[in-house]
């Protein structure tokens, strides 16, 4: 189905009020393919949009939209000799419907990704991860289909070059491919992922350390740190946190020994952009209704008029001020689209 200057408002968890040229939705694989192939004629470039909760329009968007509905949870397949189950979803699947699903069938392996906003479709592309658990540690494979010709292709899980919030579909093979379904290995018998302090804590409050437990005690802190897009626009941590040689760290520790800092790969430590953020004085700030959550440092909030390019001036003051504090250079995790 096509759709021609269409609002962008409720499509984007920010809640900016730019307008696209068009919107294609898509319900099947046979309408991506009769897209890709030549059969049905659309204006480039293409954006795929997922629901928007890692995006931040600075303009109008003169090109077409892609917005996948593909629907459909299934149990494809049991290794009961491993104790695992694969589990598939269609892309426009609500990615905390998915994850609810999987909890309430006494699957792990989903629980700790609780309440992300977003959609299935999303998830390998931009690795989602919070609470010690990154999901490319679940995805066993990707149906997509290629934005070239219309053809099916799969992407096991390494091909997929899942990184920090990173993948093949962000980086060369962006836009090129459409993710239609994701296929997920959960554990029939869970092994909770309790790592992270606040998160045991938590759990530890409600009761016993049960797959729901732990799924309600990721809500509990997401609700108490982060703002609900519904009422606040906002698109998550706004920076990714940035990664630094151990000796950058270590100096840098030295001169602030409270500073979080945690390990990464050999010869590696990432730091925390929000503790950055927080020691320059931004948390609760606001140019006029664009802001700085205050609760969390890491998340820019839209107040409600709040354009795009406003909340894209304020990161920029925000990169700069951190790169004359620490000498760190923050790098944005949300997608910028638009002209700046
Ligand atoms: N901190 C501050 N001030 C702040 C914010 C954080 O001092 O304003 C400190 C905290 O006290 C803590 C450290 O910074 O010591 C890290 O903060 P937190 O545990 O809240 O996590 P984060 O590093 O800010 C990351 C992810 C989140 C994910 C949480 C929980 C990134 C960019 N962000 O945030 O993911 O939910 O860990 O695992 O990796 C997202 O990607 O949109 C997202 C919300």
């Amino acid at each position: 189905m096509i759709y021609k200057n269409i609002q962008l408002k409720k499509y984007n968890t920010f809640g900016l009020e730019y307008t696209a040229e068009c919107m294609i939705k898509i319900k099947t694989e046979k309408e991506a393919t009769a897209l890709f192939n030549g059969t049905v004629a659309w204006k480039k470039p293409l954006l795929i949009l997922g629901c928007g909760s890692n995006i931040l329009f600075t303009s109008d968007f003169q090109g077409t939209i892609l917005y996948p509905e593909l629907k459909g949870i299934k149990i494809e397949e049991q290794e009961p000799d491993k104790g695992n189950v694969i589990v598939s979803a269609g892309a426009g699947v609500n990615w905390d419907d998915f994850v609810a699903w999987s909890v309430n069938k006494g699957f792990g392996g989903l629980e700790n990704l609780s309440l992300i906003p977003g959609k299935v479709g999303a998830t390998p592309v931009q690795n989602i991860g919070a609470y010690g658990v990154e999901v490319k540690d679940q995805i066993v494979k990707v149906k997509t289909i290629s934005a070239n010709d219309g053809s099916i292709r799969i992407f096991n899980n390494s091909e997929c070059e899942f990184g920090y919030r990173n993948s093949i579909f962000k980086k060369r093979e962006k836009d090129k491919y459409l993710v239609t379904r994701v296929y997920y290995r959960l554990t029939v018998k869970p092994s909770l992922n309790l790592g992270y302090e606040s998160l045991k804590e938590e759990v530890s409050k409600i009761g016993k350390e049960t797959l729901k437990n732990v799924r309600q005690g990721v809500i509990n802190i997401r609700r108490s740190k982060l703002p609900d897009p519904e009422i606040t626009g906002n698109a998550g941590s706004f920076f990714k946190n940035p990664v630094v040689t151990s000796s950058v760290a270590v100096n840098l520790k030295g001169g602030y020994p409270d500073m979080p800092v945690y390990k990464d790969q050999e010869g590696y430590m990432k730091l925390a952009s929000g503790w950055l953020i927080d020691q320059c004085g931004w948390k609760g700030k606001r140019r006029g209704d664009a802001g700085i959550h205050e609760k969390q440092a890491l998340v820019l909030v839209n107040y409600g008029k709040a354009t795009g390019k406003e909340i894209y001036n304020l990161s920029e003051e925000i990169k700069k001020s951190v790169h004359e504090k620490f000498g760190v250079d923050l790098e944005r995790e949300v997608e910028v689209v638009g002209v700046i």
